[in-house]
């Protein structure tokens, strides 16, 4: 398993704690730098993948942020719904380009966009816009990508892991292992399980 960060520091630390948490020489988490608003990161580390395993099974677009609950859908300062766009939307789509001729090239592969139900259209109002939109776009990336990927085999779905306790969400929020559960459960799917839908804990959300 490859756990990325920005920073190649955190992501040595976090791979140690978690191959740690593991029990020795149990699992093999090895640390992979990559800033998804990059193009030269993600070339890199699409090139590191290719090199070390020849292949992707499972893609997990999970860097998020921007979530501006300062302001309105209205008076939204532009800058801000940009940089929302560059990690929420352009940052998954730039590693889904990069990295989909070594999921094309796994027996099972899998495509994990972490959204949010603050992306659902159904049920949008106009607080935390920049996110919003962001996420709205994510969720309509997944259709696109499900439909351009299904006859390669590769199962793509959105899911949102409801309010979890991190520093996106604050205290009070489910622990990360609820959260990260649905991602899980789409990055597992058998081979007939379902592609271009929208998740949380298995179960369809609202568009
Ligand atoms: N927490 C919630 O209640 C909640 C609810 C619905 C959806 N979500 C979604 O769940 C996902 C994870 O959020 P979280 O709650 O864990 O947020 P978080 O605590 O703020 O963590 C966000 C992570 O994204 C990484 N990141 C940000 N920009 C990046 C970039 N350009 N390249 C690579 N990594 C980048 C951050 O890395 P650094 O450590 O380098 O900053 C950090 O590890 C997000 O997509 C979020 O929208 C969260």
């Amino acid at each position: 398993m490859l756990l990325t960060g920005r920073s190649e520091e955190a992501a040595r630390r976090v791979a140690a704690e978690l191959r740690d948490a593991a029990g020795p020489g149990t699992a093999d988490i090895r640390p992979l730098v990559l800033d998804v608003t990059d193009d030269g990161s993600v070339a890199r580390a699409a090139a590191r993948v290719a090199d070390a395993f020849g292949r992707l099974d499972v893609l997990v677009n999970n860097a998020g942020g921007t979530y501006d609950t300062w302001q309105r859908a209205v008076t939204a300062d532009l800058a801000v719904v940009r940089e929302a766009a560059e990690t929420n939307l352009y940052g998954p789509w730039r590693t889904a380009l990069a990295f989909a001729p070594l999921l094309r090239a796994s027996a099972h592969p899998r495509l994990v966009n972490v959204s949010s139900e603050g992306g659902s259209l159904t049920n949008m109002g106009g607080g935390t816009p920049a996110y919003s939109a962001s996420k709205a776009a994510l969720n309509a990336l997944t259709r696109m990508l499900a439909a351009e990927l299904r006859a390669d085999g590769v199962l793509v779905n959105a899911v949102c892991p409801g309010w979890v306790a991190t520093d996106l969400g604050g205290p009070g929020g489910r622990p990360v292992a609820e959260g990260a559960a649905s991602v899980r459960w789409a990055a597992t799917l058998p081979d007939d399980g379902p592609t271009g839908g929208f998740f949380r804990d298995g179960r369809p959300l609202p568009w």
